[in-house]
């Protein structure tokens, strides 16, 4: 009989200061992603929660996948980032994810990451282009973190701004020369980061369709940030590009002329009628079924500015009729036990592996996701901070990801007691494993060739803990393994003596 000291371990610890929602700390590594509480209403898509944390616990910001009881799978680089998210690109799955440089005024000027099923970085996508930053500096890249979208020709749409200055003497408020945040997107060939488009809000939207008053303009770093592009997306006939500060979604042509503008303005749709269709400071605007007749966009719909406004937060899809020129709401998710007021950030991503399709809206500045069925039922919530001044994730996703890690299973070994020894494991990053398999050998330079498999234990979520008693081995090796295939190994761990007799329990 083994001699058991169960020893719990609490994996949720409150962080000091900064925030006081619960994080998750392991024996394995430096990993501290907030506690992701997920409740279940219904069934749920299949797919891994990709949430790019931003402001949790400092540990805890970082790129990280959760699969759908709230566990961990993987911790991405501890950095500020914004749109983690899987893509396809030449037929394979990879994950991108933007990090940058910080300056004053922007998210930062920085780079996209693109990494295989290994998390090898094949490909850094960055911008070079003549830019005026309200600190001066000149940076290594400039891609502004809103988007990073992988077109299907295998190139990449980047959002980036610029300081400029503009006469804005025609408006209230304005003067003849007006510093103004310019919005611009770029395609980049991915692999040469060759810019194979570009195109600016200045020159082609009439400055006077911003939805926001006036206002700085007089020194560079305080801009009027007219504009604010938030999404782009390929289309057909050139690219489908999201403005949160005019209330409006634009249709570029190939040629960088507008084709179209659909406004979420209930007194003036643009070149669309409409009873319904109510939009404000908008994000993730992505289009489905498109052709020469119609198409269906989808999008997150703050409908909160500073939280001056009343919400609720929605996500929202809306039929465009373009022969007749109208457009109406299809559905809008709400969820009716939460009223959501979201001021910044939003995502809404159809999802795929259910038939009707399941919806996944992330919310934005409120630190929270909801799940919804076709039919529009909430069948999953998740929060993974408080409502207010927490964590939060720019867009949040579901995916089918799968992936085999290129590092090595990690091993964490305690000597608890003299008569056990703890093991706890993990691989950062693993789908695909299901057990442990733990191998004694001889020596510090044997192979697992000449192991004698010791124990299985089945995974337990990101870390698995197996405590070792009365085993009489000094070298091991932890296999990860789907069944019986191997799939990963660790580097060989040293045990000390573990004593093999029971002591007394008092
Ligand atoms: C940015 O604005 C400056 C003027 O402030 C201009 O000289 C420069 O060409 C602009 N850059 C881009 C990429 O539009
Ligand atoms: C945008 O500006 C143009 C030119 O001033 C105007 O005709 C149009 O109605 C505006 N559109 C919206 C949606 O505000
Ligand atoms: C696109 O068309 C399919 C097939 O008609 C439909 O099931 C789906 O709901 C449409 N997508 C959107 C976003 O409307
Ligand atoms: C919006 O209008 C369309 C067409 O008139 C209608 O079918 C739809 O039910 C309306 N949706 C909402 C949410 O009002
Ligand atoms: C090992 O386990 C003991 C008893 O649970 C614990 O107090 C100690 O912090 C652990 N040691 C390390 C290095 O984590």
């Amino acid at each position: 009989m083994a001699c058991s000291f169960l020893i719990l371990y609490l994996l949720l610890s409150l962080t000091s200061g900064e925030t006081d929602w619960p994080h998750q700390s392991f024996w394995t590594g430096n990993w501290q992603p907030p506690h992701l509480s997920l409740s279940e209403t219904g069934e749920t898509d299949t797919g891994y929660i990709f949430i790019g944390v931003r402001k949790s616990n400092k540990a805890g910001n970082a790129p990280t996948i959760f699969d759908n009881h709230g566990d961990l799978v993987w911790h991405g680089p501890q950095r500020e980032n914004l749109d983690f998210k899987m893509q396809k690109l030449f037929g394979q799955d990879v994950i991108t994810y933007w990090d940058a440089e910080p300056d004053v005024r922007v998210l930062g000027y920085g780079a996209t990451h693109i990494l295989d099923s290994t998390y090898k970085e094949i490909y850094t996508v960055t911008l070079r282009d003549d830019f005026r930053t309200p600190s001066g500096k000149d940076f290594d890249s400039f891609i502004d973190g809103h988007e990073h979208y992988i077109t299907p020709q295998n190139t990449m749409l980047v959002s980036a701004l610029n300081f400029t200055q503009t006469d804005t003497s025609h408006l209230r408020r304005g003067t003849v020369n007006m510093w103004v945040l310019d919005s611009l997107f770029y395609e980049i060939d991915i692999k040469t980061n060759k810019v194979l488009f570009k195109w600016d809000a200045l020159s082609h939207i009439p400055i006077s369709n911003s939805s926001i008053a006036v206002k700085g303009g007089k020194e560079l770093h305080e801009a009027w940030d007219a504009y604010h592009i938030n999404s782009v997306t390929s289309a057909k006939y050139g690219y489908l590009v999201n403005f949160r500060h005019i209330r409006s979604i634009f249709y570029i042509n190939k040629d960088g002329s507008v084709r179209w503008q659909l406004s979420g303005d209930n007194n003036n749709h643009g070149d669309f009628e409409s009873k319904n269709v109510t939009f404000a400071w908008q994000h993730d605007v992505r289009i489905h079924n498109e052709t020469d007749e119609s198409l269906a966009l989808t999008l997150y719909n703050n409908a909160a500015m500073d939280n001056e406004d009343p919400g609720p937060s929605t996500g929202l899809a809306i039929h465009v009729d373009l022969v007749n020129k109208k457009a109406w709401i299809i559905y809008e998710l709400t969820d009716p036990t939460d009223h959501i007021v979201s001021a910044t950030q939003g995502s809404f991503q159809v999802l795929s592996s259910l038939r009707p399709a399941h919806m996944l809206v992330g919310c934005g500045s409120i630190p929270k996701l909801k799940e919804y069925d076709g039919d529009g039922n909430v069948v999953l919530r998740g929060q993974f901070g408080k409502d207010t001044f927490s964590a939060n994730a720019y867009r949040i996703f579901k995916f089918p990801w799968s992936a085999t890690p290129h590092w090595d299973p990690a091993v964490f070994v305690n000597h608890t007691t003299s008569y056990t020894i703890d093991l706890y494991m993990s691989w950062n990053g693993a789908t695909g494993y299901n057990n442990w398999a733990i191998f004694s050998i001889p020596s510090r330079t044997s192979t697992l060739l000449e192991g004698r498999l010791l124990l299985v234990h089945e995974r337990t979520g990101f870390e698995t803990h197996v405590p070792l008693e009365n085993i009489d081995a000094r070298f091991i090796i932890a296999v990860a393994r789907d069944g019986e295939r191997i799939l990963g190994q660790s580097s060989i761990v040293e045990l000390g003596q573990i004593n093999s007799v029971c002591p007394v329990i008092p």
